[in-house]
């Protein structure tokens, strides 16, 4: 049961924010039923490892495996639908036009197909191909071109096609990044819905937040690895919480 006077001091804080960031992670699709990384039951690295899945030694070591993984996320992640708390940060950015920043850690597009185009991908994008190499030819062929294959490879050259998400080891996209920093640091109120804290340098964003004045709000049914950056913790879901917090705003 969520604690209504905490959830009416955190509207209080939104109203009089002029900008406000939400910063997402797995437990935010959780409700639209895709398995988050972590959660010991249900969590995806519970049954995989996550260096031979998630990184480009593991890709390049049985390509074939990873792309299956992948595929299966990737169809996963198409047939599932935005939840509650998708839909809340979509509607709340189209009454405050200019007002929501949404960053996210995750690689599915359910922001995104609930209205939060927007939305700045840290980790890329899941259902995008790219190239495992840097393709050789002045104009580089398109992934989408590649012959089928687990993975698609090039007809021409062998490459691989591998998905466009930023694997274990790798650095964040410089413009995502940037643009993250930026959201944080001038926003008022920093929603952080569905993240263990876990992996950086993305959760360094909230203390970043907290140094820049940014009231911190924690949404998660557990407790993570955070919780000290947050000024209020609201123990629930995002489907539960995001539209109790901002339908009325
Ligand atoms: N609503 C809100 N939070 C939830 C829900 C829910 N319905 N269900 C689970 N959670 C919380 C869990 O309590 C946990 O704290 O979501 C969090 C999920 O944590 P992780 O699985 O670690 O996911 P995340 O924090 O996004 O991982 C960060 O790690 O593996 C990399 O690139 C991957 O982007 C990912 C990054």
């Amino acid at each position: 049961m969520m604690d209504e006077a905490v959830l009416a001091r955190v509207r209080e804080r939104l109203r009089g924010a002029t900008s406000v960031c939400a910063f997402t992670g797995a437990g935010m699709s959780a409700e639209s039923g895709i398995a988050t990384f972590r959660d010991a039951l249900t969590g995806l690295w519970a049954r995989f490892d996550p260096a031979q899945l998630a990184s480009e030694e593991g890709f390049r070591d049985d390509p074939a495996r990873a792309w299956a993984w992948y595929a299966e996320r990737r169809a996963g992640v198409r047939a599932a639908e935005p939840n509650a708390g998708h839909h809340a940060l979509a509607a709340f950015a189209r009454r405050h036009p200019g007002r929501l920043t949404v960053v996210s850690q995750n690689v599915d597009d359910l922001h995104q197909r609930a209205g939060n185009t927007d939305t700045v991908r840290l980790h890329g994008d899941m259902l995008a191909d790219r190239w495992l190499q840097r393709c050789p030819r002045a104009q580089a062929c398109d992934p989408a071109d590649a012959a089928p294959g687990t993975p698609p490879r090039c007809a021409e050259c062998g490459n691989l096609v591998r998905p466009g998400v930023v694997w274990f080891g790798e650095v964040l996209p410089g413009a995502a990044f940037d643009a993250a920093e930026r959201a944080v640091r001038g926003c008022g109120v920093l929603l952080v819905v569905g993240t263990s804290g876990a992996v950086w340098p993305a959760a360094g964003l909230v203390s970043l937040a907290r140094m820049a004045g940014a009231h911190v709000v924690i949404v998660n049914p557990q407790p993570s690895e955070i919780d000290d950056e947050a000024d209020e913790l609201v123990a629930g879901t995002a489907a539960e919480v995001l539209p109790a917090l901002l339908d009325t705003l």
